[in-house]
Order: structure tokens, then sequence, then C-alpha cells
């Protein structure tokens, strides 16, 4: 009797070993397919002129002052904080494309609106 109550615990523990080393290959193999892309999500945040320079230098120009398709002069831009944040996150229908699936890191856009308006002092 002993014996057999010895013998069916170890299965239990057996069936439980096997069951948690299929549902942690699992839980691995489903991180895995979108790893790369979150991990930089979560990758150190840019600094502000990184991040300008990788981005908006294209159009806006690295003073500001460029206007590459029209694009907005940002050394004479008027717009306040929320209006900079606006259209760094949404974009507009003149050709600003929306960066809110781009730019995701912590205080990314945050220091972002505080560039462009630094740029409005280098004149
Ligand atoms: C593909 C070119 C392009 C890129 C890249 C681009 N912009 Fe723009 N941006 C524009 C255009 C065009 C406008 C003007 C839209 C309008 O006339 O309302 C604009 C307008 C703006 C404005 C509004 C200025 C104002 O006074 O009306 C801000 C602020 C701005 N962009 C910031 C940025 C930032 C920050 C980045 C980088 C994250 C960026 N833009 C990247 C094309 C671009």
């Amino acid at each position: 009797m002993a014996v057999q109550k010895f013998r069916s615990d170890n299965m239990v523990l057996k069936t439980l070993a096997f069951s948690s080393a299929i549902f942690l290959f699992f839980a691995c193999s489903g991180t895995s397919e979108s790893g790369s892309y979150v991990e930089e999500e979560t990758s150190e945040p840019m600094d502000a002129k990184s991040l300008y320079v990788l981005h908006c230098e294209s159009c806006h120009g690295l003073d500001g002052d460029k206007g590459t398709s029209d694009a907005a002069k940002l050394s004479e831009s008027t717009l306040d904080d929320g209006a900079i944040r606006h259209m760094i996150l949404n974009g507009n229908d003149k050709g600003m494309m929306p960066y809110k699936d781009i730019i995701t890191g912590k205080g990314e856009v945050n220091s972002l609106v505080d560039y462009v308006k630094s740029l409005r002092e280098k004149k």
C-alpha cells in the first residue's frame, strides 16, 4: 500500500513537471515572436537631438528653418507645448506624419517638444 502511494505521488510530480515544461515552452516561444520590437520600445530613451536628427531634420532642417516639402519653419513657429506635442503625435494632413507609433520611448516626445522650442531661440 505504501509503495503504491509513493508511486502515485511520483506520477503526480512527473505530470506536474511535464506540464510546466510545456507551459514554459509556450510562454517563451510566445514572447520571442515579438521580442525584438518589445525590446526596442523599452530600450533607453534617445536624447532629443538624436531624435530630431533621425526623424525631423530631413524636412525641418537642423536649425528648424529648412521647410522641405512645405514643412513649417520650426524656428518661426509660435505653437505652444500642447500644440507641438499634438502635432508630433498626430501629424496633420499637410505633410506632417504622426509619430505616436514611432517615438515611443519614455519622455521622448516631451524632450522633443522642448527641443523644437529651443530652435526658436537659435535665431
Ligand atoms: C516628411 C516631412 C516632415 C517630417 C519628417 C517632419 N515634419 Fe513636421 N511638418 C511637416 C510639414 C509639411 C508641416 C507643416 C504642416 C502645416 O502646414 O500645417 C510640419 C509641421 C510641424 C510643426 C508645426 C509647426 C507650426 O508652427 O505649425 C511641428 C511642431 C513639427 N512639424 C514638428 C516636427 C517634429 C518634431 C518632427 C520629428 C519628430 C517632424 N516635424 C517631422 C513635415 C515634416
